[in-house]
């Protein structure tokens, strides 16, 4: 179809690039799932069109009402979108390490910006951000939350479109590599993609210093993975590997990528593929495929920009030189920080909900 009645029908139908100068020289490869193609900049799309959409046609939501999330950036710039093109007021919680890039964005789609500037005491910004929703919403039945953490809707879009998406270009895989932060994408991808390539491997891709996976949060820089609690939406059961990717190795990879490939990704788009590599040289001959949830774009003035490293101390990003050219990205990620441990090592607690009361 050449012509589009909106801006919303062109969620999808996303490219699938080969890298060409990251080689494992064992017959590995990795490809790229960019999502960036998306008219909002990122996988976050698919979800924010797809949990509207549902609440609509259930009656959660109705013209003139409002939507409010918190996001630390993207589901934001998606909700901003779709409220511009239907007609929705929306409001935005945010926190300071969003970008400055991604609030003039969804500020320019008419998205309305409140912002958590007080951390909770682990240091996380996401604890506070949903009490500031909950606030928003008291009381108020013209208020919809999309919930992305456990809106069962958001992994539910990539297991019955976004998959049959992945396999229409690439039938058959042997790994899919994949950043966390809700679980949603990792989750609905890699359930319905296991059921057609019964020997996937699925590799979840965390920021050392997040708590999405039990492990004690601690922060981090990279943007976009990683959560301060286990999601609700995060299936474990779907999940082989988890790989912790510190902040020097996403980045470094994220830069790389721009440099050396042409594709300005974002940096959990980074730490994917960076991943991806690790996976790349223990299993000689897979074909891995790592999906970039967003935009480089995104960063220009943060992890993009030198000055804004130097002053957060990445100094292996910028001081290691070696560390921009990709053939040494890949020696690294021979051996990184943390190497990707099988799922069933990681401490067995059931417990994955946030502690704040869906229906209060
Ligand atoms: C840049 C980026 N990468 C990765 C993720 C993780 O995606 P999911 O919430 O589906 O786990 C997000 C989610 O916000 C994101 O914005």
């Amino acid at each position: 179809m050449a012509i589009h009645d909106s801006v919303l029908e062109l969620i999808g139908g996303t490219p699938i690039v080969r890298l060409r100068n990251f080689t494992v020289h064992n017959g590995g490869q990795v490809l790229v799932k960019v999502e960036s193609a998306n008219p909002g900049r990122s996988i976050k799309d698919r979800a924010a069109h797809f949990m509207i959409e549902q609440a609509e046609s259930s009656g959660r939501l109705r013209p003139g009402d409002t939507i409010v999330e918190s996001t630390s950036g993207n589901l934001g710039k998606s909700l901003a979108l779709i409220g511009a093109a239907k007609g929705y007021r929306v409001i935005l919680v945010v926190d300071p390490k969003t970008p400055v890039s991604v609030l003039r964005y969804a500020k320019a789609l008419g998205a309305e910006i409140e912002l958590v500037d007080t951390p909770d005491e682990s240091g996380g910004y996401q604890r506070q951000r949903l009490e500031r929703v909950r606030q928003l919403r008291a009381g108020d039945p013209r208020v919809f939350w999309p919930d992305q953490y456990r809106n069962p809707d958001n992994p539910r879009i990539h297991a019955e479109h976004t998959a049959g998406e992945v396999l229409s270009d690439l039938p058959a895989f042997d790994a899919l590599v994949a950043s966390v932060s809700t679980g949603g994408h990792i989750s609905g991808l890699s359930r319905m993609l296991k059921g057609k390539l019964p020997g996937l491997t699925t590799i979840a891709v965390d920021a050392a210093g997040s708590a999405a996976f039990g492990f004690p949060f601690r922060g981090y820089a990279m943007r976009g993975l990683g959560l301060a609690w286990k999601p609700g939406n995060l299936d474990l059961s779907v999940v082989d590997r988890v790989h912790l990717v510190d902040d020097h190795e996403g980045i470094a990879t994220s830069r790389a990528l721009a440099r050396r490939e042409g594709v300005l990704v974002g940096e959990s788009a980074g730490a994917a593929v960076f991943a991806a590599l690790h996976h790349a040289h223990h299993n000689p001959g897979s074909r891995i495929l790592a999906v970039a949830a967003d935009d480089g774009a995104n960063y220009l003035g943060e992890s993009f920009d030198d000055d804004w490293l130097r002053e957060r101390g990445l100094a292996a990003v910028l001081d290691d030189a070696a560390l921009r050219e990709p053939d040494r990205l890949v020696e690294l990620a021979r051996c990184p920080a943390h190497p990707a441990v099988p799922v069933e090592s990681l401490r067995a607690e059931e417990d994955r909900d946030d502690g704040l009361n869906h229906a209060a």
